[in-house]
């Protein structure tokens, strides 16, 4: 499926991202930076980022060329994180909120509007099938993809389910299966792995690797998934 093929025509893009965070996908999607590079960025202790310094940082973006031609709204309730990202730079615009518990204001549905695609990465589980209809909802006249990377055992029937309401299909693309993170304990393990089976979910890699993946899941207009 050529995801990317679909996009790389458009000369600008706007991108709504749900579970936004401190800005990684935007950091990402924006510079030339790649992940390992922002590990090395944030981590190192004599590295180029200090731990206060939230003018250091905005530089460090800066320096990098943030594209103009790619922007990104961002939906999270973490005050911190959307305020980080944007004194940064990396919003055109924050939605502070959770939207599982209320609706959307007019100046965030206009911030949401004429957007070409909707994206969530570790986020689904805690923003489920309101939240996405509320943002949809907010974007729909466009036709917005929605492409979201769910952590197993998450189950993202209800969220398909809802985007069905607004004439959307939803496929699983199994080949962007993609790594999270490590078991944190051997409890937690288990019960992943025991919460996949019920749901009849593919556990061969939890059960190899260590490792905890997500399922990527993309939703678009009937057609447009070839
Ligand atoms: C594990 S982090 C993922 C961050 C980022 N997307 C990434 O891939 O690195 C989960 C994020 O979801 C946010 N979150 C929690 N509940 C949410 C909700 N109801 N709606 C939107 N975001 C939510 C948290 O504040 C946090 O920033």
């Amino acid at each position: 499926m050529p995801i990317i093929d679909a996009f790389e025509k458009k000369t600008r893009l706007k991108i709504i991202d749900v579970g936004f965070s401190y800005g990684i996908n935007a950091a990402l999607l924006r510079t030339d930076l790649s992940l390992d590079d922002l590990y090395a960025a944030y981590l190192r202790p004599s590295g180029s980022l200090s731990r206060r310094h939230e003018i250091e940082h905005r530089a460090f973006f800066r320096n990098r060329g943030l594209r103009d031609d790619i922007q990104f709204v961002g939906v999270d309730p973490s005050f911190r994180a959307v305020r980080y990202a944007r004194v940064l730079g990396l919003l055109k615009a924050g939605i502070m909120a959770d939207l599982e518990t209320r609706d959307l204001t007019v100046e965030e549905r206009c911030d949401l509007a004429g957007a070409d695609v909707v994206i969530s990465t570790g986020c689904v589980g805690y923003a489920t099938e309101p939240t996405f209809a509320r943002v949809y909802d907010a974007s729909a006249t466009c036709r917005p993809w929605v492409v979201a990377l769910a952590m197993h055992p998450f189950s993202y029937d209800n969220i398909a389910m809802a985007l069905r309401d607004f004439g959307l299909e939803t496929r699983l693309v199994d080949r962007f299966r993609q790594r999270q993170r490590r078991f944190s304990t051997v409890k937690e393990r288990r019960a992943i792995l025991t919460a996949m089976t019920k749901l009849g979910m593919e556990d061969c890699l939890e059960r190899t690797t260590g490792y905890i993946y997500a399922s990527c899941h993309v939703s678009a207009p009937p057609g447009e998934l070839v």
